[in-house]
């Protein structure tokens, strides 16, 4: 029996890179499931605070998040999708086990490593800018344990960039574990098949949803015209011919394991897909790459944008959510709070 978890963040319209690389496994793990798994689908609104947000926006991105995971297919009478916020156990769990978590891991994750870089770039200096950084963006990765111990998930479907993280989520269960009785197992990382989605301008970063130029990343809200306009600007290379070369030719491959992902739902490989291209050039992988984006997106697009405006029907499945999660919550906390002395 499974128990798998996943969470997203809900900062602004997931991208193709979300998508390929975490949600179309969400939905291809809930078709392939047995009755006997549960599967808990979040979106992490206390992880989203680490960064500003604009309290309107925060809402609406947080309601357009539950419109899209509808969207894509994930069915609420099947996997139990909800507002991380909605659920304060949680937090409380995470509490708890910040008080287990050395220091010194956490100043160890790249991520945070990645923020201090940047406190240091933005002023030019040496010195960390102390007042840049908040202490949620350092412990950030222990709610995200707390998130996945709290229903004693056994697997977790991320992309390749949250490694790091479910790595430390296993070391924080193991601390618990044998601090007091056994109770956590440790969580196993599912990968998506297909690949890192690289940036569109700059493929020497991963596609995101923070990066400055909007065309960078693919939305999924993107009509078929910006998919092709984004994908026609798409920066590739000066080589002729197309081949699968992810160190010297990022850009090319980068389209190349878009295209295998969207055209094969195993996720084909960018150098498989490579051998049709052999005698094609750059204009007509684009083309092709374009048309793969917009049939796999056509149909959640529509979806969404009828969802969105159906907002009685997602209060209904996010309220419905929150209380089968808190339920299952609940007996974890009910053992953690004995274990440690504080039932
Ligand atoms: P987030 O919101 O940044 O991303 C959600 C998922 O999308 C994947 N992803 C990508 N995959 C391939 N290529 C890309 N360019 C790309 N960008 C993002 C991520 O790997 C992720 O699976 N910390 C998490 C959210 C979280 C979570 C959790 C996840 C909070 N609690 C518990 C799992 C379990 C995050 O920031 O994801």
């Amino acid at each position: 029996k499974r128990v798998i978890l996943s969470g997203i963040q809900p900062t602004g319209t997931p991208h193709l890179g979300n998508y390929l690389g975490a949600l179309s496994n969400w939905v291809q793990l809930q078709r392939d499931s047995s009755p006997n798994d549960t599967l808990l689908y979040t979106i992490v609104g206390w992880h989203a605070l680490t960064l500003p947000q604009d309290p309107k926006k925060l809402l609406q991105s947080r309601r357009e998040m539950l419109a899209t995971l509808l969207a894509i297919g994930l069915d609420p009478s099947r996997s139990i999708i909800f507002h991380q916020d909605h659920n304060p156990h949680h937090t409380e769990l995470a509490w708890i086990l910040s008080c287990l978590t050395p220091f010194g891991k956490l100043k160890r994750m790249t991520t945070w490593k990645s923020r201090l870089a940047d406190s240091r770039n933005a002023n030019n200096e040496s010195e960390v800018n102390e007042s840049l950084l908040n202490a949620g963006l350092f412990t950030y990765p222990v709610l995200q344990a707390a998130d996945i111990l709290v229903y004693r998930a056994t697997h977790v479907p991320v992309g390749e960039d949250q490694t790091q993280h479910l790595e430390l989520s296993r070391d924080i269960a193991q601390i618990f574990n044998q601090t007091y009785k056994r109770l956590f197992t440790l969580p196993e990382q599912l990968s998506t098949p297909s690949k890192r989605i690289l940036s569109l301008k700059n493929p020497a970063t991963k596609m995101s949803k923070s990066a400055p130029d909007v065309q960078s990343r693919i939305l999924l809200t993107d009509s078929h015209t910006q998919i092709k306009a984004k994908i026609r600007s798409a920066v590739t290379d000066s080589i002729t011919g197309v081949t699968y070369d992810p160190e010297t030719r990022p850009g090319t491959s980068n389209l190349l394991t878009i295209l295998g992902a969207c055209t094969n739902r195993e996720g084909r490989e960018g150098s498989d897909v490579a051998a049709d291209y052999r005698s094609k050039g750059h204009g007509e992988l684009k083309a092709d790459v374009a048309e793969a984006i917009e049939e796999l997106l056509r149909g959640p697009r529509s979806e969404f944008g009828r969802l969105r405006e159906e907002r009685g029907y997602l209060d209904d499945v996010a309220k419905d959510g929150a209380e089968k999660a808190r339920a299952l919550s609940e007996i974890t906390m009910l053992d953690v709070r004995r274990r440690i002395g504080l039932s």
